[in-house]
């Protein structure tokens, strides 16, 4: 659950960054990035709480798959 959680808190902060754009441009565009939002903001919950979050070897793997999200993501934006 650890790496889910690290997974979806980057992928949240994309998806708000890219409605904070939305918002203005393209209302359709918006609506549907606010619809997936709302279903990652409950994996990232639900991932949050099921995983220690005292645990050493979760707090390394959370800054590990962060990390390789954040790259894979800009990768993609190329
Ligand atoms: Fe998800």
């Amino acid at each position: 659950m650890a790496t889910t959680y690290a997974v979806e808190t980057v992928v949240l902060q994309h998806l708000k960054h890219q409605t904070d754009h939305l918002n203005d441009i393209d209302k359709d565009a918006f609506d549907c990035v606010s619809a997936i939002i709302e279903d990652e903001q409950e994996h990232h919950d639900h991932a949050f709480e099921n995983f220690d979050q005292n645990s050493l070897m979760a707090k390394a793997l959370i800054k590990v798959v962060s990390l390789c999200t954040e790259g894979v993501i800009r990768f993609g934006m190329r």
